[in-house]
C-alpha cells in the first residue's frame, strides 16, 4: 500500500490544527487525548481486553512531545535519511541550541542519547578500581550500576530522615573518591536540595577533594515547585570537575526519542565527549529537542499539569493516612506500610503498571509516576480496592 506523506501526517495528526489545550487534555484524560492526536498508537497501545494499561511506573511524561515538537518531526522526514553531521538540524545546531539556552558556549555542552548514556559515560570516565563512586542509598541506579559492570567500588550512603539525600554524609565519603552522583531532584524520592545547600556540598567537595567529579543530574527539574531549589549550572560553569546533566525524557516528552545533554567547563565536558558515542542523538531527536527548546510556554503549562495531578495524588493517599515524601517531580514515593511487590502485583492484576522495587525501601515504599488525572482518578480507585484488601508489613510479621 503507498502512503503519501500528506496521507501519513494526515493519518498521525488529525485535527491538529490549533494548539492542544492542556485543560482540555488534563480534563479528559490522556486516552482521549491520544485517540484524537494519534489514533494509530492509540489502537496499538490498547490492550488485548481492549482496556488501555495506564502506566504509571516509569517517570514518563504521560502526554508525551508537545505540538511544536511534533511538528517539527512531521515536517522533517526529508532529513531522517542523514547522518546528524550531515542533516538539517545537525548535531552542532542541537549544541548551539543549548548552549544559547544557557547563555554557556557549544564547548560546554556534551550531547547524549538521554541523559542516560552520560551517566554511564561519567563513571567511565571518572571512577576505577581505585577512585570509588559515591551515590546515595537509594537514588537513581544507573551510575552504580555502571561502577559495578566496571569494577569500580560504591559508597552507598543511606538517605536523611526525610529520604533526602545526606549531604553532609556524601561529602564526606566523597574524599578521594572519583565521581559523586548528586540526583537532585532524587530519584525514587522524589526529594530536593535548595540552591544553598548545594552549593555549600559543592564548595566542601571541592577544598576536600579537588580531583573528585560531581554529577549534578536534574532530569526532574521542570517539575520542582520548592523555591529554594535552583539549577546547579552556575555551579558547573565556576567549578572544575562539575556537571549538570539534563533530559528531554521527563517534562518534554521524548522518553522515547532519548535525548539529553550535560553542561560543564570545557574541560570537564571533553573529559566526558571522550566516551560519547559518535552521532548519538538522531536526527529526529535533535529536530524535536530544538523545537522544543523554543517553546517554554509548553513546559511551564507541563508543570502545572503536573502540580495539579501530583497534588490529587499526595492529598488521596494522605486522605487514607499515607504519607508520600515531599514530590518535587512527576512521582511520589510513598509508605504503604506493605512491600512494593505486593502493592505492585495487586495493582498490575487491574491494569495499572507502578514502580519497581527500591531497596532498602522495598518492604514499605512504592514509587508511583503522575500520569493525566483521568488516569489517577482511575488509578486511585484501584489502590484504594488494593490497599484495603492486602495486608501490611507488619501484619505479615505476625
Ligand atoms: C534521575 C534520572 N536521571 C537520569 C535518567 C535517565 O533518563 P534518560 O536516559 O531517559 O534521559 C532518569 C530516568 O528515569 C532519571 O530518573
Amino acid at each position: 500500500m503507498s502512503l503519501s506523506r500528506r496521507g501519513f501526517i494526515r493519518s498521525v495528526s488529525p485535527g491538529r490544527s490549533g494548539p492542544v489545550s492542556v485543560e482540555l487534555i488534563a480534563a479528559r484524560g490522556r486516552e482521549a487525548h491520544v485517540a484524537e492526536s494519534w489514533p494509530a498508537y492509540s489502537q496499538a497501545a490498547a490492550r488485548p481486553s481492549g482496556r488501555a494499561e495506564i502506566k504509571i511506573s516509569s517517570n514518563e511524561n504521560p502526554l508525551g512531545p508537545g505540538k511544536t515538537a511534533v511538528d517539527a518531526l512531521l515536517g522533517n522526514f526529508g532529513q531522517f535519511g542523514r547522518y546528524p553531521f550531515n542533516s538539517k538540524p545537525l548535531d552542532v545546531d542541537f549544541e548551539e541550541a543549548i548552549a544559547k539556552k544557557f547563555g554557556v558556549k557549544r564547548a560546554n555542552v556534551v550531547l547524549g542519547a538521554g541523559s542516560g548514556e552520560i551517566l554511564r559515560n561519567a563513571t567511565r570516565a571518572f571512577t576505577s578500581s581505585t577512585k570509588a563512586l559515591v551515590t546515595g542509598e537509594c537514588s537513581f541506579e544507573n551510575c552504580p550500576r555502571t561502577a559495578q559492570q566496571i569494577g569500580s567500588p560504591v559508597k552507598f550512603i543511606p538517605l536523611d530522615s526525610k529520604l533526602r539525600l545526606d549531604v553532609d554524609a556524601m561529602a564526606a565519603a566523597a574524599r578521594g573518591a572519583g565521581m559523586v552522583f548528586f540526583c537532585n531532584p532524587n530519584n525514587p524520592t522524589a526529594t530536593v536540595h535548595g540552591a544553598s545547600v548545594v552549593a555549600d556540598f559543592v564548595r566542601k567537595i571541592r577544598q576536600t577533594s579537588p580531583e573528585t567529579a560531581i554529577l549534578i543530574d536534574e532530569a526532574y527539574f521542570d517539575y520542582v515547585t520548592d523555591p529554594s531549589y535552583k539549577t546547579a549550572v552556575p555551579l558547573a560553569m565556576e567549578n572544575p570537575n562539575v556537571f549538570v546533566t539534563r533530559t528531554f525524557s521527563k517534562a518534554y516528552g521524548m522518553a522515547g526519542l532519548r535525548a539529553g545533554f550535560a553542561i560543564g567547563q570545557a574541560e570537564t565536558i571533553k573529559k566526558l565527549a571522550l566516551f560519547k558515542m559518535p552521532y548519538n542523538v538522531s536526527v529526529p531527536s535533535q529536530t524535536a529537542a530544538i523545537a522544543s527548546l523554543g517553546d517554554q510556554a509548553h513546559i511551564d503549562a507541563e508543570r502545572k499539569r503536573n502540580t495539579d495531578v501530583r497534588a490529587f495524588t499526595v492529598q488521596t493517599f494522605e486522605s487514607w493516612g499515607f504519607k508520600p515524601t515531599d514530590s518535587q517531580g512527576n512521582f511520589i514515593f510513598v509508605d504503604l506500610k506493605r512491600p512494593a511487590k505486593a502493592f505492585r502485583d495487586a495493582v498490575a492484576a487491574h491494569g495499572v503498571a507502578v514502580g519497581r522495587d527500591f531497596p532498602p525501601y522495598e518492604k514499605t515504599h512504592s514509587r508511583i509516576s503522575i500520569g493525566t488525572v483521568e488516569e489517577m482518578r482511575q488509578a486511585v480507585e484501584v489502590f484504594k480496592k488494593v490497599l484495603t484488601t492486602t495486608t501490611t508489613t507488619s501484619e505479615r510479621g505476625r
